[in-house]
């Protein structure tokens, strides 16, 4: 006979407690989805039924999937693992923080007549812990001689902050939505870029305003 645990019951309690302290533990990696970075047309983020959120990034030879975050102060970040598929020959991949190569991995070569895209996996960890500043860094993943045009699929990207922080704590759009200035130490965007050729544009370099209107 199967006895249902009542949320009163003792063993209910000791078990939220229990799983409780491990994810303190642990800490927890952050999960950034493919679909939600940079880098990559539309037509590359493919519906599988079995990635997170049902998506995945088509990534092949060239191409850079590229997530963007934003640290609120100095941290530590590990790259524990990507979750990708692939259907067609071994590859290597690269994972670059800022521009510099930090780690790569090599997926098998394994063919199923396409289904094999719906089947992920996760990389060991990538590489060791690397000291960030403050600001916005991008994380990004791309393919070292492709060995066929079929390249790889990422679902996503976990990482972990020596902060702890969360989702919420990196993403660049609610610091862009609060005050980007603050004490964030994020380089601000360069608003003067329009404003500059514009002055180079003019004899003599006079000052002139940044354009506002439709009139520039
Ligand atoms: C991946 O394969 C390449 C070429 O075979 C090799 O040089 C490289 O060390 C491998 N990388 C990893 C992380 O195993
Ligand atoms: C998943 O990765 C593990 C360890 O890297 C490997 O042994 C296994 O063969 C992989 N599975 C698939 C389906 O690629
Ligand atoms: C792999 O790509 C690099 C550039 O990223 C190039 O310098 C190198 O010659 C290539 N290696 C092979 C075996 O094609
Ligand atoms: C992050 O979480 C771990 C595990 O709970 C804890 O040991 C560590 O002190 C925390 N780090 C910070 C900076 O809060």
């Amino acid at each position: 006979m199967v006895q249902t645990l009542k949320l009163s019951s003792p063993v209910v309690w000791v078990l939220v407690l229990v799983l409780g302290l491990l994810s303190k533990v642990h800490g927890s990696p952050v999960d950034f989805q493919a679909e939600s970075g940079e880098g990559f047309q539309v037509p590359s983020i493919h519906w599988r039924s079995n990635a997170e959120g049902r998506q995945a990034v088509w990534l092949r030879n060239a191409e850079v999937l590229s997530i963007n975050i934003c640290l609120l102060q100095d941290d530590e970040v590990t790259v524990d693992s990507v979750r990708f598929s692939r259907d067609g020959n071994e590859q290597e991949a690269v994972v670059s923080i800022d521009g510099q190569e930090v780690g790569s991995f090599n997926t098998t070569g394994t063919t199923n007549g396409g289904l094999q895209w719906n089947v992920f996996n996760n990389t060991e960890t990538v590489f060791d812990t690397l000291p960030l500043t403050a600001g916005q860094h991008a994380i990004e993943v791309t393919l070292r001689n492709a060995t066929d045009s079929w390249g790889i699929e990422i679902d996503q990207i976990s990482v972990s902050f020596a902060s702890n922080a969360t989702l919420a704590d990196v993403s660049c759009e609610e610091l862009v939505t609060g005050s980007p200035e603050a004490t964030t130490g994020l380089p601000t965007e360069d608003t003067t870029a329009e404003g500059k050729e514009e002055v180079e544009g003019k004899e003599g370099g006079e000052i002139v305003e940044p354009c506002s209107d439709e009139s520039c």
